[in-house]
């Protein structure tokens, strides 16, 4: 093992690394972020950094990347070592994430599991973000809260990525359990720090998360969640103290973890449904959780039916050309009035656009459905802004080179396009599926909450314009924010929410979509970028 000293851009910032490492893993150490969508493997092109001395480009930097930038000394991080490098420019650095942190519900919450002097932690695991809202014990009174990237996201994005190397490596099921609980001690001390108040009063815990992300943080075995039938280890809840989940100072804290229905249906839809009282609803009413694992649940007067759907990443930018997570830089919103005009962006930190996120994605696709440049097949046609790519055929020009100050041309590819179809008709075919087996139609439904990032920052209008929600009326569908948060909120301070939340695990049906007949040809038409489900035959016999 060499050491070498490496200094990171624009920071400044050396750092002492092994030679041998990748660029990728040795930033990483050093505790900056570099997205990587495809853990690794090179071949998602998104790990770029600036490298000097410029190496020789590897086959995977020739596959991702443009000319301009190999010249330039861009490389992906994660196909070099460190070898003889100096310096290396970090472009994703010091881009804030934009973490969805607030409930947009109010909350009244009967705290009857300690006294006002205590202090408890309800932690949300998400599989990009962590965040921790600290709630008095004995008022329920939030008193704060912090955020952070998961540090899991060095081993992939998404939860298959996290069980393959869970799997894979000896370790790894210790290593991502320490990951979660140094990440979220950290951010225990820095609310504390900032309080000023003494860590002793820290007394409880609560966690919700997808099943995964619970099975990580218990240090279950986790092969099970990885192939069919997924089977979770334990799905009741759990009471542990600190000490039994490798916390190093907490260590007599007490720790209740949600209940979980199913592999993919976890404490945190559970805590979606507690939240907005799915299973008191008079009426009809449909939450969806988008993610790259989308959650369905319907309540039926009460009565819950939830699935899940493996969406794809698309809606939250990533496996798209020119994708990205929903932070500055990031087009958020478009409108395109017709073929020819520059489209207008709505850019998060009102800054050049780098790449588009999840609601930008749909909303271009949506924008440019409505003018006829995209058909409801999701072929992309002939126009103005149109142009074949010698990579990845034929593409839409979202923003040329300097066109609201971009400083590189950014497109939207036919494959784009066929990830959001893909993400679209695994929320809308499992979504339809609940319907008909609640005996349920579309018309029935009352309200439709989304969940999550994407679910907050999306144009309804666009999601109900190609079809990703059913034909509601866009002012029934109701935003509502980190509505797993809000729920472990109510299962940290209250015996009466613990009660709830095992109840509604208990009495869920949960139906599995790989077994229901109909989904594979609901799928495929559901594929079609329309609101209705039009019959694939008739449609095309038109
Ligand atoms: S190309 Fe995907 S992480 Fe490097």
């Amino acid at each position: 093992m060499v050491d070498t000293e490496l200094i990171l851009e624009p920071s400044g910032i050396r750092i002492v690394v092994d030679t041998s490492q990748t660029i990728l893993d040795a930033i990483r150490e050093a505790g900056h972020y570099v997205p990587s969508d495809c853990g690794g493997r090179g071949t998602c092109g998104k790990c770029k950094v600036v490298v000097k001395p410029i190496p020789d480009p590897s086959t995977a930097d020739l596959e991702q990347l443009s000319i301009s930038e190999i010249r330039d000394g861009t490389r992906l991080a994660c196909q070099h070592q460190v070898g003889n490098a100096k310096r290396v420019g970090i472009p994703s650095q010091d881009m804030g994430a934009q973490i969805l942190t607030d409930s947009l519900m109010s909350e009244r919450l009967v705290a009857d599991l300690g006294d006002t002097n205590d202090v408890g932690v309800a932690i949300d695991i998400g599989t990009t973000t962590i965040v921790c809202y600290f709630m008095n014990m004995g008022t329920g009174i939030q008193l704060g809260q912090k955020s952070a990237i998961n540090p899991q996201i060095v081993h992939g994005e998404d939860v298959m990525s996290r069980l393959s190397y869970a799997i894979e490596n000896p370790e790894g099921s210790t290593e991502l359990q320490e990951q979660i609980w140094s990440k979220v001690e950290e951010l225990i001390d820095s609310f504390l720090d900032e309080k000023g108040i003494d860590p002793r009063n820290i007394t409880a815990g609560s966690v919700v998360g997808n099943t995964a992300m619970q099975h990580f943080a218990l240090g279950y075995e986790v092969q099970p969640l990885a192939m069919a039938p997924y089977t979770p280890h334990k799905k009741e809840s759990t009471l542990v103290r600190g000490t039994e989940i490798g916390l190093t100072r907490f260590l007599n804290v007490s720790i209740y973890f949600s209940p979980v229905v199913a592999g993919f249906v976890g404490g945190d839809a559970l805590a979606f449904m507690l939240s907005r009282r799915m299973e008191d609803y008079s009426g009809v009413s449909l939450g969806i959780d988008v993610g790259t694992n989308g959650e369905m649940i319907l309540s039926k007067h009460g009565e819950i039916f939830c699935c899940s759907a493996a969406a794809g990443p698309a809606f939250e930018g990533a496996r798209i050309k020119d994708g990205m997570r929903a932070q500055k830089g990031a087009i958020e919103y478009a409108n395109i009035r017709d073929a020819q005009s520059t489209p207008d962006l709505g850019v998060i930190g009102n800054v050049s656009p780098e790449g588009i996120c999840g609601s930008g994605v749909l909303d271009i696709v949506a924008e440019l459905r409505s003018i006829g440049q995209i058909d409801d097949t999701g072929r992309i046609h002939e126009g103005p802004r149109v142009e074949e790519h010698p990579k990845h055929g034929r593409v839409y020009r979202v923003a040329d080179l300097g066109e609201r100050n971009a400083r590189r041309e950014i497109i939207l590819t036919q494959n784009d396009v066929r990830q959001v179809q893909l993400a679209k008709a695994a929320i809308r075919a499992g979504t339809e599926i609940l319907l008909s087996k609640a005996g349920l139609k579309s018309s029935n439904i009352d309200a439709v909450f989304l969940a999550g990032a994407f679910g907050n920052y999306m144009r309804p209008e666009s999601a109900l314009s190609i079809g990703l929600l059913p034909p509601v009326s866009a002012n029934r569908v109701i935003p509502v924010g980190n509505a797993a948060g809000a729920g472990a909120k109510r299962i940290l301070v209250s015996s009466e929410e613990r009660k709830r939340i095992e109840n509604i695990a208990e009495t869920a049906n949960y139906i599995e979509l790989a077994s229901a007949e109909d989904f594979n040809s609901l799928f495929a038409i559901c594929t079609r970028l329309i609101p209705e489900l039009v019959e694939l035959d008739a449609k095309e016999g038109k």
